[in-house]
């Protein structure tokens, strides 16, 4: 059972996630956006397009019957489960243009069904659970972009909130992102 939640906050913790993706390659150019072949990385050009596709899947289309904005090249592209990892970097993947007004329009789809729904502007049980689940899962990825760019050498990121918590442990979880002295 999942505690149901305001359409509200349902919305700011999409829009939190993805202010972070944005934040973790609006820095980056085209070659970095893709970067070398690794086992323990994928192309940050995909990565992004899985996460939007991710909630286009289980929002818009298995819950609310939506066709994808992309067609069929959406599952032959961003099946995270079909789609081998080695074989990324060499699909025909949208552009980084293309990639971010996909992202955006998914997200602006996504957040419309939340919109008015209930008058008491709660969310209901399975919308709570479906978009905390597609926000948990974006911010996995962005996660993973952290450890991608240090990976990768990539210049340390600039996060709109950022905690150094150096001097402080064991005190609980803190907004935003942590500087520590590894990175
Ligand atoms: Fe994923």
């Amino acid at each position: 059972m999942t505690q149901r939640v305001s359409a509200s906050y349902l919305i700011a913790t999409l829009q939190d996630a993805r202010a972070r993706t944005l934040e973790l390659v609006n820095d980056l150019d085209q070659e970095q956006l893709m970067g070398p072949k690794l086992p323990g990385v994928n192309p940050l050009r995909w990565e992004i397009g899985h996460i939007a596709y991710f909630y286009e899947f289980f929002i818009l289309r298995s819950l609310y019957g939506h066709d994808s904005i992309l067609g069929l090249k959406a599952d032959e592209l961003y099946d995270s489960i079909a789609v081998a990892h080695d074989t990324r970097w060499d699909l025909p993947l949208l552009s980084m243009t293309e990639t971010l007004a996909y992202m955006n329009d998914v997200l602006e789809k996504v957040c419309a069904h939340l919109v008015n729904k209930n008058e008491d502007g709660l969310a209901s049980e399975q919308d709570s659970f479906i978009y905390q689940f597609g926000a948990f899962h974006e911010d996995m990825h962005t996660e993973a972009f952290i450890w991608g760019r240090q990976t990768l050498g990539y210049p340390s990121p600039t996060f709109s909130i950022q905690s150094n918590v150096d001097s402080q442990r064991s005190v609980g979880s803190w907004p935003g992102f942590c500087k520590s002295s590894w990175w």
